[in-house]
Protein backbone atom coordinates (compact mmCIF):
# COMPACT_ATOMS: atom_id res chain seq x y z
CA UNK A 1 0.00 0.00 0.00
CA UNK A 2 1.24 3.68 -0.83
CA UNK A 3 2.81 4.88 2.11
CA UNK A 4 1.08 8.27 1.59
CA UNK A 5 -1.75 7.19 0.90
CA UNK A 6 -1.85 5.01 4.68
CA UNK A 7 -0.76 8.27 6.35
CA UNK A 8 -3.39 10.48 5.23
CA UNK A 9 -6.36 7.50 5.73
CA UNK A 10 -4.57 6.81 9.30
CA UNK A 11 -4.70 10.72 10.09
CA UNK A 12 -8.32 10.75 8.64
CA UNK A 13 -9.11 7.70 10.71
CA UNK A 14 -7.83 8.73 14.07
CA UNK A 15 -10.12 11.77 13.40
CA UNK A 16 -13.30 9.90 12.90
CA UNK A 17 -12.60 7.20 15.60
CA UNK A 18 -12.61 10.38 18.27
CA UNK A 19 -16.47 9.89 17.73
CA UNK A 20 -18.03 8.35 20.36
CA UNK A 21 -18.51 4.62 19.97
CA UNK A 22 -22.22 3.97 18.37
CA UNK A 23 -22.73 0.50 17.57
CA UNK A 24 -23.76 -0.44 14.18
CA UNK A 25 -22.56 2.73 11.94
CA UNK A 26 -19.39 2.63 9.21
CA UNK A 27 -18.25 5.79 11.21
CA UNK A 28 -17.54 4.63 14.13
CA UNK A 29 -15.39 1.62 13.86
CA UNK A 30 -13.53 0.16 16.50
CA UNK A 31 -9.29 -0.10 15.70
CA UNK A 32 -6.17 -0.64 17.89
CA UNK A 33 -2.69 -0.45 16.85
CA UNK A 34 0.34 -1.94 18.04
CA UNK A 35 3.17 -4.37 17.70
CA UNK A 36 3.44 -6.90 20.46
CA UNK A 37 0.12 -8.29 19.83
CA UNK A 38 -3.75 -7.75 18.44
CA UNK A 39 -6.91 -9.54 19.01
CA UNK A 40 -10.08 -8.42 17.24
CA UNK A 41 -13.33 -10.12 17.69
CA UNK A 42 -16.89 -9.16 17.74
CA UNK A 43 -17.46 -9.18 21.65
CA UNK A 44 -15.16 -6.94 24.14
CA UNK A 45 -15.01 -9.27 26.73
CA UNK A 46 -13.66 -12.05 24.41
CA UNK A 47 -11.25 -9.47 22.83
CA UNK A 48 -10.15 -8.46 26.56
CA UNK A 49 -9.41 -11.71 27.38
CA UNK A 50 -7.46 -12.92 24.28
CA UNK A 51 -5.31 -9.70 24.99
CA UNK A 52 -4.61 -10.42 28.90
CA UNK A 53 -2.95 -13.71 27.53
CA UNK A 54 -0.74 -11.94 24.88
CA UNK A 55 0.38 -9.49 27.33
CA UNK A 56 0.58 -12.49 30.24
CA UNK A 57 3.32 -13.84 27.29
CA UNK A 58 0.65 -16.31 25.62
CA UNK A 59 1.66 -16.28 21.72
CA UNK A 60 -1.29 -15.92 19.32
CA UNK A 61 -2.69 -19.41 19.72
CA UNK A 62 -2.89 -19.58 23.22
CA UNK A 63 -4.61 -15.98 22.78
CA UNK A 64 -6.69 -17.62 20.22
CA UNK A 65 -8.10 -20.51 22.58
CA UNK A 66 -8.80 -17.90 25.44
CA UNK A 67 -10.85 -15.59 23.27
CA UNK A 68 -12.65 -18.82 21.75
CA UNK A 69 -14.20 -19.93 24.82
CA UNK A 70 -14.99 -16.39 25.94
CA UNK A 71 -17.09 -16.10 23.21
CA UNK A 72 -19.05 -19.86 23.90
CA UNK A 73 -19.57 -16.95 27.11
CA UNK A 74 -20.33 -13.61 25.96
CA UNK A 75 -21.39 -14.07 22.20
CA UNK A 76 -23.33 -17.16 22.76
CA UNK A 77 -25.39 -17.05 19.25
CA UNK A 78 -22.64 -18.38 17.75
CA UNK A 79 -19.34 -18.62 20.08
CA UNK A 80 -19.24 -22.08 21.14
CA UNK A 81 -18.22 -25.22 23.17
CA UNK A 82 -21.32 -27.16 21.55
CA UNK A 83 -20.54 -26.12 17.68
CA UNK A 84 -17.13 -26.47 15.76
CA UNK A 85 -15.08 -24.43 12.97
CA UNK A 86 -11.62 -23.96 11.37
CA UNK A 87 -8.72 -22.44 13.01
CA UNK A 88 -5.91 -20.98 10.19
CA UNK A 89 -2.03 -20.81 11.75
CA UNK A 90 0.76 -19.29 10.08
CA UNK A 91 3.20 -19.63 11.99
CA UNK A 92 6.85 -17.85 12.48
CA UNK A 93 8.19 -17.65 8.89
CA UNK A 94 5.29 -19.20 7.60
CA UNK A 95 6.88 -22.35 6.00
CA UNK A 96 4.05 -24.57 6.80
CA UNK A 97 0.34 -23.23 7.28
CA UNK A 98 -2.26 -25.55 9.13
CA UNK A 99 -5.68 -25.56 9.82
CA UNK A 100 -7.53 -26.45 12.60
CA UNK A 101 -10.59 -28.56 11.32
CA UNK A 102 -12.70 -28.73 14.00
CA UNK A 103 -16.08 -29.04 11.89
CA UNK A 104 -18.43 -31.13 13.45
CA UNK A 105 -19.61 -34.71 12.34
CA UNK A 106 -22.72 -36.66 11.64
CA UNK A 107 -23.46 -38.95 15.31
CA UNK A 108 -22.36 -42.85 14.06
CA UNK A 109 -26.33 -43.52 13.33
CA UNK A 110 -26.98 -40.76 10.64
CA UNK A 111 -27.73 -41.87 7.54
CA UNK A 112 -28.04 -39.94 4.30
CA UNK A 113 -31.86 -40.15 4.37
CA UNK A 114 -32.50 -39.54 7.58
CA UNK A 115 -34.51 -35.91 7.46
CA UNK A 116 -37.66 -35.32 5.53
CA UNK A 117 -39.45 -32.41 4.08
CA UNK A 118 -40.89 -31.89 7.43
CA UNK A 119 -37.64 -31.69 9.69
CA UNK A 120 -37.63 -28.11 11.44
CA UNK A 121 -34.21 -26.51 11.95
CA UNK A 122 -34.33 -26.59 15.58
CA UNK A 123 -34.41 -30.12 16.61
CA UNK A 124 -32.17 -32.53 18.92
CA UNK A 125 -31.56 -34.30 15.33
CA UNK A 126 -30.04 -31.74 13.84
CA UNK A 127 -26.97 -31.65 16.38
CA UNK A 128 -23.99 -32.57 15.41
CA UNK A 129 -21.08 -34.11 17.27
CA UNK A 130 -19.24 -30.51 18.53
CA UNK A 131 -15.88 -30.26 17.55
CA UNK A 132 -14.86 -27.64 19.57
CA UNK A 133 -13.09 -28.23 22.64
CA UNK A 134 -10.84 -31.27 20.76
CA UNK A 135 -10.11 -28.42 17.92
CA UNK A 136 -8.77 -25.74 20.78
CA UNK A 137 -7.08 -28.94 22.30
CA UNK A 138 -5.16 -29.65 19.24
CA UNK A 139 -4.37 -26.37 18.25
CA UNK A 140 -2.97 -26.30 22.35
CA UNK A 141 -1.20 -29.26 21.96
CA UNK A 142 0.31 -28.02 18.59
CA UNK A 143 1.24 -24.63 19.09
CA UNK A 144 0.38 -23.37 22.65
CA UNK A 145 2.88 -22.12 25.05
CA UNK A 146 0.92 -21.51 28.05
CA UNK A 147 -0.94 -23.62 30.26
CA UNK A 148 -4.14 -24.72 29.05
CA UNK A 149 -5.91 -24.29 32.11
CA UNK A 150 -5.13 -20.32 31.85
CA UNK A 151 -6.39 -20.40 28.80
CA UNK A 152 -9.74 -21.51 29.89
CA UNK A 153 -10.14 -19.71 33.53
CA UNK A 154 -10.69 -16.18 31.76
CA UNK A 155 -14.33 -18.09 30.48
CA UNK A 156 -14.79 -19.77 33.79
CA UNK A 157 -14.54 -16.20 35.56
CA UNK A 158 -17.37 -14.38 32.91
CA UNK A 159 -19.38 -17.08 33.50
CA UNK A 160 -19.89 -17.66 36.55
CA UNK A 161 -18.95 -13.54 38.04
CA UNK A 162 -20.94 -12.68 35.57
CA UNK A 163 -20.51 -9.42 32.06
CA UNK A 164 -22.05 -6.54 31.07
CA UNK A 165 -23.63 -6.89 28.39
CA UNK A 166 -23.58 -4.53 25.13
CA UNK A 167 -26.56 -3.41 22.65
CA UNK A 168 -25.39 -6.12 20.48
CA UNK A 169 -25.88 -8.78 23.02
CA UNK A 170 -28.94 -7.58 24.49
CA UNK A 171 -30.88 -8.09 20.94
CA UNK A 172 -29.60 -10.81 19.79
CA UNK A 173 -30.99 -12.16 23.62
CA UNK A 174 -33.79 -10.62 23.02
CA UNK A 175 -34.53 -11.67 19.46
CA UNK A 176 -33.98 -15.78 20.02
CA UNK A 177 -36.18 -15.69 23.58
CA UNK A 178 -39.25 -13.69 21.83
CA UNK A 179 -39.08 -15.92 18.93
CA UNK A 180 -38.76 -19.09 21.30
CA UNK A 181 -41.12 -18.13 23.68
CA UNK A 182 -43.90 -17.13 20.95
CA UNK A 183 -43.26 -19.72 18.29
CA UNK A 184 -41.32 -22.84 20.07
CA UNK A 185 -41.29 -23.83 23.72
CA UNK A 186 -40.62 -27.77 24.23
CA UNK A 187 -37.40 -28.26 23.88
CA UNK A 188 -36.31 -24.83 24.35
CA UNK A 189 -37.64 -24.16 28.00
CA UNK A 190 -33.59 -24.66 29.22
CA UNK A 191 -32.38 -21.68 26.64
CA UNK A 192 -35.23 -19.53 28.36
CA UNK A 193 -34.01 -20.91 32.00
CA UNK A 194 -30.69 -20.27 31.26
CA UNK A 195 -30.36 -16.65 29.31
CA UNK A 196 -33.74 -15.52 30.40
CA UNK A 197 -33.83 -12.40 31.93
CA UNK A 198 -35.70 -13.32 34.97
CA UNK A 199 -35.59 -17.25 34.79
CA UNK A 200 -38.72 -19.65 34.42
CA UNK A 201 -41.72 -17.21 35.50
CA UNK A 202 -42.35 -13.91 34.06
CA UNK A 203 -39.20 -14.50 31.12
CA UNK A 204 -41.42 -13.46 28.41
CA UNK A 205 -41.96 -10.13 29.92
CA UNK A 206 -38.68 -8.81 30.46
CA UNK A 207 -35.94 -7.92 27.94
CA UNK A 208 -32.36 -7.44 28.60
CA UNK A 209 -30.45 -3.96 27.59
CA UNK A 210 -27.27 -2.77 27.55
CA UNK A 211 -25.57 -2.28 30.64
CA UNK A 212 -27.35 -5.63 32.42
CA UNK A 213 -25.12 -7.91 33.91
CA UNK A 214 -25.37 -11.78 31.98
CA UNK A 215 -24.83 -14.56 34.51
CA UNK A 216 -24.03 -18.59 33.71
CA UNK A 217 -24.00 -20.48 36.69
CA UNK A 218 -24.05 -24.24 34.60
CA UNK A 219 -22.09 -22.67 31.77
CA UNK A 220 -19.41 -22.00 34.61
CA UNK A 221 -19.04 -25.12 35.75
CA UNK A 222 -18.86 -27.17 32.28
CA UNK A 223 -15.89 -24.84 31.43
CA UNK A 224 -13.74 -25.53 34.78
CA UNK A 225 -14.05 -29.22 34.21
CA UNK A 226 -12.54 -28.19 30.58
CA UNK A 227 -9.90 -26.00 32.36
CA UNK A 228 -9.25 -28.82 34.74
CA UNK A 229 -9.45 -31.73 32.58
CA UNK A 230 -8.83 -30.75 29.21
CA UNK A 231 -10.61 -32.17 26.65
CA UNK A 232 -11.81 -34.99 28.31
CA UNK A 233 -14.05 -32.77 30.68
CA UNK A 234 -16.32 -31.98 27.74
CA UNK A 235 -15.79 -35.51 25.68
CA UNK A 236 -15.88 -37.58 28.54
CA UNK A 237 -17.59 -37.70 32.51
CA UNK A 238 -20.55 -35.68 33.42
CA UNK A 239 -20.67 -32.82 30.98
CA UNK A 240 -21.12 -35.82 27.78
CA UNK A 241 -23.60 -37.43 30.55
CA UNK A 242 -25.47 -34.59 29.89
CA UNK A 243 -25.33 -34.10 26.71
CA UNK A 244 -26.54 -37.42 26.01
CA UNK A 245 -29.13 -37.36 28.43
CA UNK A 246 -30.22 -34.11 26.28
CA UNK A 247 -30.43 -35.83 22.81
CA UNK A 248 -32.77 -38.80 24.71
CA UNK A 249 -34.82 -35.60 25.69
CA UNK A 250 -35.77 -35.52 21.94
CA UNK A 251 -35.09 -37.29 18.62
CA UNK A 252 -31.29 -36.53 18.84
CA UNK A 253 -28.28 -39.07 17.62
CA UNK A 254 -24.85 -38.42 19.67
CA UNK A 255 -23.81 -40.89 21.86
CA UNK A 256 -20.93 -41.35 24.64
CA UNK A 257 -18.88 -43.48 21.42
CA UNK A 258 -19.32 -40.23 18.87
CA UNK A 259 -18.13 -38.38 21.66
CA UNK A 260 -15.49 -40.41 22.42
CA UNK A 261 -14.49 -40.83 18.82
CA UNK A 262 -14.63 -37.00 17.66
CA UNK A 263 -11.12 -35.72 16.15
CA UNK A 264 -10.31 -32.50 15.60
CA UNK A 265 -7.83 -32.64 12.53
CA UNK A 266 -4.82 -30.18 11.23
CA UNK A 267 -4.81 -30.18 7.94
CA UNK A 268 -2.48 -28.36 5.08
CA UNK A 269 -3.91 -24.93 4.52
CA UNK A 270 -5.16 -24.49 1.03
CA UNK A 271 -2.85 -22.16 -0.60
CA UNK A 272 -2.80 -19.78 -3.56
CA UNK A 273 -1.46 -16.78 -5.01
CA UNK A 274 -2.52 -13.41 -5.98
CA UNK A 275 -0.87 -10.27 -6.95
CA UNK A 276 2.39 -12.02 -5.19
CA UNK A 277 0.96 -12.81 -2.33
CA UNK A 278 0.15 -15.89 -0.74
CA UNK A 279 -3.58 -16.69 0.27
CA UNK A 280 -3.75 -19.64 2.76
CA UNK A 281 -7.43 -20.39 3.17
CA UNK A 282 -9.74 -23.41 4.62
CA UNK A 283 -9.58 -26.48 3.11
CA UNK A 284 -12.48 -29.07 3.00
CA UNK A 285 -14.84 -29.44 4.65
CA UNK A 286 -15.17 -26.05 4.23
CA UNK A 287 -15.24 -25.01 0.73
CA UNK A 288 -14.35 -21.75 1.79
CA UNK A 289 -10.20 -21.70 0.69
CA UNK A 290 -10.69 -23.43 -2.42
CA UNK A 291 -13.72 -20.67 -3.16
CA UNK A 292 -11.72 -18.31 -2.35
CA UNK A 293 -8.25 -19.53 -3.93
CA UNK A 294 -10.37 -20.23 -7.21
CA UNK A 295 -12.32 -16.79 -6.89
CA UNK A 296 -9.01 -14.92 -6.80
CA UNK A 297 -7.25 -16.83 -9.98
CA UNK A 298 -9.98 -16.12 -11.80
CA UNK A 299 -10.41 -12.08 -10.96
CA UNK A 300 -6.61 -11.63 -11.57
CA UNK A 301 -7.16 -12.28 -14.83
CA UNK A 302 -9.50 -9.09 -15.67
CA UNK A 303 -7.05 -6.39 -13.61
CA UNK A 304 -9.57 -4.82 -11.78
CA UNK A 305 -7.83 -1.84 -10.24
CA UNK A 306 -7.87 -0.41 -13.87
CA UNK A 307 -11.82 0.60 -13.04
CA UNK A 308 -13.96 2.34 -10.40
CA UNK A 309 -14.34 -0.42 -7.28
CA UNK A 310 -18.03 0.10 -7.82
CA UNK A 311 -18.07 0.23 -11.66
CA UNK A 312 -20.24 -2.02 -13.65
CA UNK A 313 -17.70 -3.64 -15.02
CA UNK A 314 -16.36 -4.87 -12.11
CA UNK A 315 -19.38 -5.61 -10.64
CA UNK A 316 -20.62 -7.93 -13.29
CA UNK A 317 -17.30 -9.62 -13.00
CA UNK A 318 -16.78 -10.32 -9.72
CA UNK A 319 -20.69 -11.32 -9.99
CA UNK A 320 -19.89 -13.62 -12.66
CA UNK A 321 -17.18 -15.01 -10.79
CA UNK A 322 -18.72 -15.52 -7.68
CA UNK A 323 -21.38 -17.56 -9.90
CA UNK A 324 -19.41 -19.41 -11.49
CA UNK A 325 -17.11 -20.70 -8.04
CA UNK A 326 -20.15 -21.15 -6.14
CA UNK A 327 -21.74 -23.71 -9.26
CA UNK A 328 -18.45 -26.04 -8.80
CA UNK A 329 -18.61 -25.84 -4.63
CA UNK A 330 -22.33 -26.91 -4.84
CA UNK A 331 -21.13 -29.93 -7.41
CA UNK A 332 -17.86 -31.23 -6.22
CA UNK A 333 -16.97 -29.79 -2.72
CA UNK A 334 -17.70 -32.20 0.73
CA UNK A 335 -15.64 -33.66 3.56
CA UNK A 336 -12.44 -34.62 1.92
CA UNK A 337 -12.24 -37.72 4.13
CA UNK A 338 -15.10 -39.33 1.94
CA UNK A 339 -15.03 -37.04 -1.56
CA UNK A 340 -11.83 -36.14 -3.56
CA UNK A 341 -11.64 -32.47 -3.89
CA UNK A 342 -10.84 -32.08 -7.86
CA UNK A 343 -7.14 -30.55 -7.59
CA UNK A 344 -8.01 -28.68 -10.76
CA UNK A 345 -10.36 -26.20 -8.90
CA UNK A 346 -7.42 -24.34 -7.38
CA UNK A 347 -5.31 -24.39 -10.55
CA UNK A 348 -4.63 -21.24 -12.76
CA UNK A 349 -5.28 -22.69 -16.08
CA UNK A 350 -8.88 -24.00 -14.81
CA UNK A 351 -9.32 -20.49 -13.67
CA UNK A 352 -7.87 -19.21 -17.53
CA UNK A 353 -10.83 -21.00 -18.99
CA UNK A 354 -13.69 -19.93 -16.19
CA UNK A 355 -12.20 -16.05 -17.02
CA UNK A 356 -12.94 -16.70 -20.70
CA UNK A 357 -16.02 -17.90 -20.00
CA UNK A 358 -17.14 -14.53 -18.82
CA UNK A 359 -18.91 -12.82 -21.37
CA UNK A 360 -18.16 -9.02 -19.97
CA UNK A 361 -21.37 -7.50 -22.06
CA UNK A 362 -23.94 -10.24 -20.76
CA UNK A 363 -24.70 -12.07 -17.17
CA UNK A 364 -24.31 -15.72 -17.93
CA UNK A 365 -28.01 -17.41 -16.34
CA UNK A 366 -26.99 -19.46 -13.36
CA UNK A 367 -28.77 -22.34 -14.58
CA UNK A 368 -26.80 -22.89 -17.49
CA UNK A 369 -23.83 -23.60 -15.98
CA UNK A 370 -25.41 -26.88 -14.28
CA UNK A 371 -28.90 -26.80 -14.81
CA UNK A 372 -29.49 -29.75 -12.66
CA UNK A 373 -28.59 -28.92 -8.95
CA UNK A 374 -29.68 -25.92 -6.66
CA UNK A 375 -28.91 -24.58 -3.42
CA UNK A 376 -30.65 -24.19 -0.07
CA UNK A 377 -30.43 -21.44 2.29
CA UNK A 378 -28.81 -20.44 5.53
CA UNK A 379 -29.23 -17.97 7.88
CA UNK A 380 -26.88 -16.40 10.74
CA UNK A 381 -24.96 -16.75 12.73
CA UNK A 382 -21.24 -17.49 13.29
CA UNK A 383 -18.59 -15.29 14.59
CA UNK A 384 -15.12 -14.86 13.05
CA UNK A 385 -12.16 -12.93 15.03
CA UNK A 386 -8.25 -12.59 13.78
CA UNK A 387 -5.13 -12.52 16.60
CA UNK A 388 -1.46 -12.23 16.15
CA UNK A 389 0.91 -11.68 18.16
CA UNK A 390 4.72 -10.17 19.23
CA UNK A 391 6.67 -12.60 17.08
CA UNK A 392 4.13 -12.85 14.17
CA UNK A 393 2.47 -16.04 14.67
CA UNK A 394 -1.33 -15.21 13.15
CA UNK A 395 -4.16 -17.27 14.05
CA UNK A 396 -7.71 -16.95 12.00
CA UNK A 397 -10.70 -18.18 13.45
CA UNK A 398 -14.20 -18.61 12.38
CA UNK A 399 -16.72 -20.60 14.37
CA UNK A 400 -20.03 -21.68 14.52
CA UNK A 401 -23.31 -22.88 15.75
CA UNK A 402 -24.69 -22.71 12.39
CA UNK A 403 -27.82 -20.65 12.59
CA UNK A 404 -28.27 -18.10 15.13
CA UNK A 405 -28.09 -19.76 18.71
CA UNK A 406 -27.86 -23.23 16.78
CA UNK A 407 -30.66 -25.72 17.49
CA UNK A 408 -31.69 -23.34 20.05
CA UNK A 409 -30.89 -26.17 22.56
CA UNK A 410 -29.27 -25.66 25.80
CA UNK A 411 -28.22 -28.67 27.11
CA UNK A 412 -30.03 -29.00 30.17
CA UNK A 413 -27.41 -28.68 33.48
CA UNK A 414 -24.73 -27.50 31.40
CA UNK A 415 -25.48 -24.39 30.27
CA UNK A 416 -23.88 -24.66 26.76
CA UNK A 417 -25.88 -24.09 23.15
CA UNK A 418 -26.15 -27.06 21.27
CA UNK A 419 -25.36 -26.33 17.21
CA UNK A 420 -27.54 -27.50 14.33
CA UNK A 421 -24.87 -28.10 11.83
CA UNK A 422 -26.50 -31.06 10.09
CA UNK A 423 -28.22 -28.70 8.25
CA UNK A 424 -25.15 -27.98 6.18
CA UNK A 425 -25.41 -31.28 4.39
CA UNK A 426 -27.58 -32.23 1.58
CA UNK A 427 -30.58 -33.06 2.91
CA UNK A 428 -32.40 -34.91 0.26
CA UNK A 429 -29.73 -37.32 -1.92
CA UNK A 430 -31.10 -36.37 -5.36
CA UNK A 431 -33.77 -33.51 -4.18
CA UNK A 432 -33.04 -30.49 -6.23
CA UNK A 433 -35.46 -27.86 -7.20
CA UNK A 434 -35.63 -24.23 -7.57
CA UNK A 435 -36.45 -23.46 -3.65
CA UNK A 436 -33.25 -23.95 -2.98
CA UNK A 437 -32.83 -27.46 -2.42
CA UNK A 438 -29.88 -29.43 -3.41
CA UNK A 439 -29.26 -33.42 -3.59
CA UNK A 440 -25.64 -33.74 -5.12
CA UNK A 441 -23.77 -36.26 -3.53
CA UNK A 442 -20.41 -34.66 -2.48
CA UNK A 443 -22.09 -33.31 0.19
CA UNK A 444 -24.41 -36.09 1.46
CA UNK A 445 -25.03 -37.24 5.09
CA UNK A 446 -22.73 -40.05 6.57
CA UNK A 447 -21.91 -41.46 9.95
CA UNK A 448 -18.96 -39.82 11.21
CA UNK A 449 -18.66 -36.87 8.05
CA UNK A 450 -18.16 -33.50 8.33
CA UNK A 451 -20.72 -31.41 6.63
CA UNK A 452 -19.36 -28.80 4.26
CA UNK A 453 -19.10 -25.11 5.05
CA UNK A 454 -18.56 -22.27 3.98
CA UNK A 455 -16.45 -20.57 6.79
CA UNK A 456 -13.22 -18.91 4.92
CA UNK A 457 -10.80 -17.85 7.99
CA UNK A 458 -8.12 -16.50 5.81
CA UNK A 459 -4.41 -15.49 6.38
CA UNK A 460 -2.82 -13.30 3.67
CA UNK A 461 1.21 -13.60 3.80
CA UNK A 462 4.22 -11.98 1.94
CA UNK A 463 7.31 -13.94 1.58
CA UNK A 464 6.76 -15.77 4.78
CA UNK A 465 4.97 -12.41 6.96
CA UNK A 466 1.41 -12.39 7.92
CA UNK A 467 0.17 -8.85 5.86
CA UNK A 468 -3.87 -9.66 6.65
CA UNK A 469 -5.79 -11.41 8.83
CA UNK A 470 -9.76 -11.95 7.83
CA UNK A 471 -12.79 -14.31 7.65
CA UNK A 472 -16.32 -13.37 8.23
CA UNK A 473 -19.76 -14.75 9.45
CA UNK A 474 -22.53 -14.94 7.09
CA UNK A 475 -23.42 -18.60 5.47
CA UNK A 476 -22.80 -18.95 1.90
CA UNK A 477 -21.68 -14.75 1.90
CA UNK A 478 -18.62 -15.99 4.14
CA UNK A 479 -16.49 -16.65 1.19
CA UNK A 480 -18.00 -13.27 -0.92
CA UNK A 481 -17.30 -11.22 2.36
CA UNK A 482 -13.81 -12.71 2.75
CA UNK A 483 -13.05 -12.27 -0.97
CA UNK A 484 -14.36 -8.51 -0.93
CA UNK A 485 -12.10 -8.27 1.88
CA UNK A 486 -9.35 -9.57 0.12
CA UNK A 487 -9.83 -7.67 -3.10
CA UNK A 488 -9.85 -4.17 -1.26
CA UNK A 489 -7.07 -4.45 0.34
CA UNK A 490 -4.76 -6.33 -2.38
CA UNK A 491 -6.14 -5.30 -5.19
CA UNK A 492 -8.23 -2.04 -5.20
CA UNK A 493 -5.30 -0.70 -2.01
CA UNK A 494 -7.66 0.55 0.69
CA UNK A 495 -6.29 0.49 4.11
CA UNK A 496 -8.22 -1.58 6.57
CA UNK A 497 -11.18 0.65 7.68
CA UNK A 498 -11.99 1.49 4.40
CA UNK A 499 -11.97 -2.15 2.97
CA UNK A 500 -14.68 -2.25 5.86
CA UNK A 501 -16.35 0.56 5.24
CA UNK A 502 -17.32 -0.68 1.54
CA UNK A 503 -20.30 -2.14 0.61
CA UNK A 504 -20.13 -5.95 -0.09
CA UNK A 505 -22.25 -7.74 -2.73
CA UNK A 506 -22.78 -11.25 -3.06
CA UNK A 507 -23.82 -14.07 -5.67
CA UNK A 508 -23.81 -17.66 -4.86
CA UNK A 509 -25.02 -18.94 -8.53
CA UNK A 510 -28.54 -19.55 -7.24
CA UNK A 511 -30.65 -18.21 -7.03
CA UNK A 512 -29.05 -16.08 -9.58
CA UNK A 513 -29.47 -12.40 -8.62
CA UNK A 514 -26.69 -10.44 -6.68
CA UNK A 515 -27.38 -8.69 -3.34
CA UNK A 516 -25.77 -5.61 -2.20
CA UNK A 517 -25.40 -3.30 0.60
CA UNK A 518 -26.71 0.02 0.47
CA UNK A 519 -26.10 1.71 3.83
CA UNK A 520 -23.54 4.06 2.31
CA UNK A 521 -25.46 4.14 -1.35
CA UNK A 522 -21.87 3.16 -2.51
CA UNK A 523 -23.95 1.65 -5.89
CA UNK A 524 -25.59 3.61 -7.80
CA UNK A 525 -28.66 3.60 -9.24
CA UNK A 526 -27.55 4.40 -12.55
CA UNK A 527 -24.89 1.25 -11.74
CA UNK A 528 -28.39 -0.57 -11.09
CA UNK A 529 -29.65 -0.14 -14.28
CA UNK A 530 -26.74 -0.78 -16.11
CA UNK A 531 -25.82 -4.44 -14.19
CA UNK A 532 -29.86 -4.71 -14.94
CA UNK A 533 -29.37 -3.94 -18.54
CA UNK A 534 -27.14 -6.69 -18.96
CA UNK A 535 -29.22 -9.13 -17.63
CA UNK A 536 -28.40 -9.62 -13.77
CA UNK A 537 -31.29 -9.38 -11.05
CA UNK A 538 -30.28 -7.69 -7.91
CA UNK A 539 -31.69 -7.28 -4.48
CA UNK A 540 -30.99 -4.27 -2.04
CA UNK A 541 -30.28 -4.95 1.66
CA UNK A 542 -32.69 -2.60 3.44
CA UNK A 543 -29.85 -0.58 5.44
CA UNK A 544 -30.29 -2.46 8.54
CA UNK A 545 -29.05 -5.30 6.94
CA UNK A 546 -25.25 -5.67 6.00
CA UNK A 547 -23.34 -8.69 4.92
CA UNK A 548 -20.89 -10.07 7.31
CA UNK A 549 -18.77 -9.28 10.37
CA UNK A 550 -14.91 -9.36 9.07
CA UNK A 551 -12.77 -8.73 12.16
CA UNK A 552 -9.69 -8.50 10.84
CA UNK A 553 -5.76 -7.16 10.81
CA UNK A 554 -3.52 -5.88 8.32
CA UNK A 555 0.17 -5.99 8.96
CA UNK A 556 2.31 -3.25 7.98
CA UNK A 557 5.22 -4.88 5.84
CA UNK A 558 7.49 -2.02 6.28
CA UNK A 559 6.99 -1.32 9.85
CA UNK A 560 5.70 -4.07 11.34
CA UNK A 561 2.80 -2.43 12.96
CA UNK A 562 -0.45 -4.29 13.11
CA UNK A 563 -3.89 -2.44 12.40
CA UNK A 564 -6.36 -4.04 13.98
CA UNK A 565 -10.74 -3.04 12.80
CA UNK A 566 -13.32 -4.42 13.87
CA UNK A 567 -16.38 -4.46 11.71
CA UNK A 568 -19.01 -2.14 12.31
CA UNK A 569 -21.57 -4.27 10.79
CA UNK A 570 -22.33 -6.83 14.63
CA UNK A 571 -20.33 -3.86 16.85
CA UNK A 572 -16.91 -5.73 18.15
CA UNK A 573 -13.60 -4.92 19.87
CA UNK A 574 -9.70 -4.48 18.15
CA UNK A 575 -7.96 -4.46 20.79
CA UNK A 576 -3.92 -4.37 20.79
CA UNK A 577 -0.53 -2.83 22.00
O1 LIG B 1 -20.28 -23.59 8.23
C1 LIG B 1 -21.03 -22.91 7.55
O2 LIG B 1 -20.76 -22.57 6.42
C2 LIG B 1 -22.32 -22.38 8.13
N1 LIG B 1 -22.80 -23.24 9.16
C3 LIG B 1 -22.10 -21.00 8.61
C4 LIG B 1 -23.37 -20.37 9.07
C5 LIG B 1 -23.20 -18.91 9.24
O3 LIG B 1 -22.18 -18.36 8.96
C6 LIG B 1 -24.33 -18.16 9.70
N2 LIG B 1 -23.83 -16.81 10.01
N3 LIG B 1 -23.91 -15.77 10.18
Amino acid sequence: MPPLRQIILSTLLLTISLVPAKARDAETLSEARGKNGMVVSVSPPASEAGLAILKAGGNAVDAAIAVEFALAVTWPEAGNIGGGGFMMVHPVGGREVFCIDYRETAPGSATETMFTPKDGRHTHKIVGVPGTVKGMARAHAKFGKLEWKQLVVPAVKLAADGFVIDDALASSLNSVLESIITKEGGHHQELIRVYGKIPQKGAEKTKWKAGDRLVLPDLAKTLQRIADRGAEGFYQGETAELLVAEMQRGDGLITVEDLANYKAKARRAVHGKFRGYDVYGAPPPSSGGVCLVEMLNVLERFDLRKYDRYSTRNIHIIAETMKRVFCDRAQFLGDQDFVKTPKRLTRKNYARKLAEDIDERFATPSETLAPHVEVMSESPSTTHFSVIDGDGLAVSNTTTLEASWGARIVVKGAGFVLNNEMGDFNWYPDHTDRSGKIGTKANRIAPGKRMLSSQTPTIIAYKGHPALVTGSPGGRTIINTTLQMVLNVLEFEMDLPEAMRAARIHHQWLPDKITYETFADQITPETIAELEAKGHVLSARKKSSTQGDAHSIAIDLDTGEYHGVADWRRNGKALGY
